[in-house]
């Protein structure tokens, strides 16, 4: 009988993922009864019933075989329709490929760059799935922090470019940002990707929150500054702007020359998606505008109600966000955000995500989720504010 503990035999990479802060805090309030929970970045209301219509009937009709790999037809139709309308820009269908979401755009994406000892210069803080995406390939991240200044969240472009080596594939970008709401510009996109393209080093752009922005119809896409032949993957996804967290359905936008390599790789992980979802995808993006406009002026709304108060409190340092639906704020004081985000569960009973989850320049903060419902957040601030609201909080031992 081998004594060896099973989990010895795993990939070294795979043992050594870790556990997000964000879920070790939710675990820590997950069953306390009346939590609000404003910890992970999704609304509170269901998909819209036509979406879900769609799915329903397609099944119904029989829907239920394998499909294309990379998308139906219509699907991909229907994407490069999207791309044009919402972004002015002609892709073809060999271009775009559905996927499981955008959490498997992103592991497709590392998967096609990601050699051991390979590095990421990765645009932080950000959503720590990206961090590990990364490590689970044995790629090395190296981080170029946005900096939260008396204009908001700013990039240092110069930053970015010095953290370039040789060894570094990609760099790494998620405008509209989670957790900040920083948004990158045009001509900034348009810099970063001259020296990419120079570099021959790839650009991965997460730009699932594209949609979520308050100062302007739709945030700038790489795909506006790109040529065709450039190292570009850009990773979408319908859980934002449809409410479809639940549904696992994204998008990757890819050079016509990796899709028979996608194909591949879908063909050996999920084998694709099941084509009464793709059914649902399509109503979505072809009937689903008015959807995008209600949340956005709900995020909108959301925004406004925390940030009028976050801004009031003197513990509370933030930015209001052009773009996406979080307040990441630094709180005076906190030096373990874990630890603060567990000790607001125990005092309040609700639920924030800690910063240290987003990188290294994330400690310090929290961030809160504004998707939810008017009341939600009303009742949330009201419980927030005896401990955030007044100057350093004396029971607070950090
Ligand atoms: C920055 C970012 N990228 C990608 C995703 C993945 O979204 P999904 O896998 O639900 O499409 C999220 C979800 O929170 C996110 O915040």
């Amino acid at each position: 009988m081998n004594e060896r503990n099973v989990l010895d035999d795993l990939r070294r990479d795979v043992a050594g993922l870790e556990e997000t802060a964000i879920v070790e805090v939710a675990l820590h309030g997950w069953d306390r009864a009346g939590i609000i929970p404003l910890w992970f970045g999704e609304g509170d209301k269901p998909t819209p019933a036509f979406i879900a219509d769609a799915a329903i009937e397609a099944l119904k009709r029989g829907e239920t075989f394998y499909t294309d790999q990379r998308g139906i037809q219509p699907l991909r139709d229907s994407l490069v329709r999207y791309t044009k309308r919402t972004f002015g820009i002609d892709v073809s269908t060999d271009e775009v490929t559905l996927v499981t979401a955008g959490m498997s755009a992103l592991y497709l994406a590392m998967d096609m760059l990601i050699e051991p000892g390979d590095e990421v210069v990765v645009v932080g803080p950000v959503w720590p799935n990206i961090y590990s995406t990364v490590h689970v390939h044995g790629g090395v991240v190296r981080d170029a922090s946005i900096r939260l200044t008396d204009d908001g969240w700013t990039l240092d472009l110069d930053q970015v470019f010095a953290a370039v080596t040789d060894k570094t594939k990609a760099i790494f970008v998620n405008s509209p940002g989670n957790p900040t709401g920083w948004m990158m510009e045009a001509e900034e996109q348009a810099r970063l990707m001259t020296f990419a393209r120079e570099r021959g080093v790839w650009v991965v752009a997460d730009e699932v929150y594209h949609q979520l922005v308050f100062d302007r119809d739709v945030a700038p896409s790489f795909l506006q500054v790109a040529r065709r032949d450039d190292r570009l993957l850009v990773v979408n996804s319908f859980s934002k702007s449809w409410r479809m967290t639940g549904w696992r359905l994204g998008w990757l936008t890819h050079p016509a020359a990796l899709a028979p390599v996608i194909a591949k790789l879908v063909q050996i992980t999920t084998s694709g998606v099941p084509q009464f979802l793709q059914r649902a995808a399509i109503a979505a993006l072809e009937d689903g505008d008015p959807v995008i406009a209600e949340i956005k002026a709900e995020c909108k709304r959301g925004r406004d109600l925390v940030f009028d108060r976050l801004e009031a409190w003197p513990r509370v340092r933030a930015a209001r966000p052009k773009a996406a639906f979080y307040a990441f704020f630094a709180v005076d004081g906190v030096t373990d955000s874990t630890a603060f985000a567990k000790e607001i569960i125990d005092r309040a009973n609700v639920g924030l995500a800690p910063g240290a989850a987003f990188g290294d320049a994330g400690e310090g903060y929290m961030r809160l989720c504004f998707a939810a419902t008017e009341a939600t957040l009303i009742e949330g601030l009201n419980r927030l504010e005896p401990i955030l609201g007044s100057g350093t909080d004396q029971r607070h031992s950090a």
